[in-house]
């Protein structure tokens, strides 16, 4: 662990006794120098700790741009036309919109590409693969999602970004729900159990969860995802929020989770303890989609439609590539299309990423009519 997270967590045990596990949790990935988003040594992509969807295969991008590009004709083609991804990671996914855009030249002149990243170190790697494939001048970054002009016609998108985001740790007992801190003891960072840090946390859980968890049992929750999806509606006078991420709506999301696993920690792709190399491993929880509906309609978001990774894929345009590519493979018996097929598939299969992978899409100043059986990613609907 370096000194300066170290020295970061002792002088706010010192201050305050405990930290939340949000805060322990936003001192380990977004330490401004040391965290582990933030650090120069940042290890994500192949032979990382983790990789994510885009990295996998461009056709990723390619769906997410089709989606996009699908949303602006059903606005009417609106020039200029906002599009705003939050928590760019390394760039790939933007790169490769980009290249989908350009297929038609209409939309990507339309197309203003803003980019919303917390941090300065992959902000600069998102500069290198934009300028890279000769896109820098096509992309507009912000740090925070409070420095972007209000009143947008357009789309917000996000892969990957809320299951990053810091989560409280809380538990139910007879007498209620618990909160979980990390206290330090000399042989470590360790859990202990208090009262809530803010009683409204028990509003982020539905009815439903809070009845059916047995005492004993626990449970995540996220109050900035909240905070963020209001904030993304209300940056939209009209158009579309779309999230991908892994999760699920609740009670499910959490009912999976309730002996305690839901905060996961991945180094060089294994699981690991959350509570060891603060900073040098990545923290992540299960997305509760249940929760961004209810707090976008704060925002004048309604919920479109949703889905999961394979079927919003199959419904822009994935399975045309791949008979493309199963056709060359065939012809030329042409390994390295084979290769680039699983590759892609591993994205589609559901055993695979296919499932775990939700996609949650909100609208906002439309009437839901006008949108019902009109997006690709949801032209197959999900098995009940
Ligand atoms: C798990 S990575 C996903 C990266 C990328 N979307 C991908 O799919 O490869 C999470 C990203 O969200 C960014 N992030 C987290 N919290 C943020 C915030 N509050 N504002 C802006 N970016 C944020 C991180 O810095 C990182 O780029």
């Amino acid at each position: 662990m370096s000194e300066l997270i170290r020295n970061e967590l002792a002088k706010r045990l010192r201050e305050q006794g405990k930290l939340t596990f949000a805060e322990f949790m936003s001192i380990a990935l977004y330490h401004p120098t040391a965290g582990y988003y933030n650090r120069q040594a940042m290890t994500i992509g192949p032979g990382g700790d983790f990789y994510t969807s885009p990295m996998v295969h461009p056709i990723f991008g390619a769906c997410v741009a089709r989606q996009v590009w699908q949303m602006w004709n059903l606005l009417g083609k609106p020039d200029p036309f906002f599009v705003l991804e939050m928590g760019a990671g390394v760039g790939t996914l933007a790169v490769d919109f980009l290249q989908m855009a350009e297929r038609d030249a209409a939309f990507f002149a339309a197309v203003r590409y803003q980019i919303v990243e917390q941090g300065a170190v992959l902000s600069e790697r998102q500069r290198a693969a934009a300028a890279e494939r000769g896109y820098l001048g096509k992309i507009k970054w912000y740090q925070t999602l409070d420095e972007v002009p209000g009143k947008q016609v357009g789309v917000i998108f996000s892969n990957e970004l809320f299951d990053a985001l810091p989560v409280h740790r809380l538990g139910k007992r007879e007498a209620g729900f618990v909160e979980y801190y990390i206290v330090e003891d000399g042989a470590g960072y360790r859990e202990v159990e208090g009262a809530l840090s803010d009683p409204a946390l028990l509003e982020l859980i539905d009815a439903t969860t809070q009845e059916l968890l047995q005492v004993g049992e626990r449970l995540e929750v996220c109050p900035a995802a909240g905070a963020v999806i209001e904030q993304m509606g209300s940056l939209l006078e009209t158009g579309f929020v779309l999230t991908i991420d892994y999760g699920n709506l609740a009670p499910d999301v959490y009912l999976r989770h309730r002996k305690g696993t839901g905060v996961r920690a991945f180094w060089k792709q294994k699981l690991v303890d959350p509570l060891e190399r603060v900073g040098e491993q990545d923290l992540t929880a299960d997305v509760d989609f249940s929760l961004l509906v209810r707090r976008g309609e704060r925002a004048g978001l309604f919920e479109v439609g949703f889905t999961d990774q394979m079927h919003f894929l199959g419904g822009n345009g994935f399975l045309h590539k791949v008979a493309e590519l199963q056709n060359r493979s065939r012809q030329q018996f042409d390994l390295m299309a084979d290769e680039e097929l699983h590759k892609m598939l591993s994205l589609f299969m559901p055993q695979s990423l296919g499932e775990v992978f939700k996609v949650l899409i909100q609208a906002k100043g439309m009437e839901p009519a006008a949108i019902e059986g009109k997006l690709g990613a949801l032209t197959f609907t999900l098995d009940e």
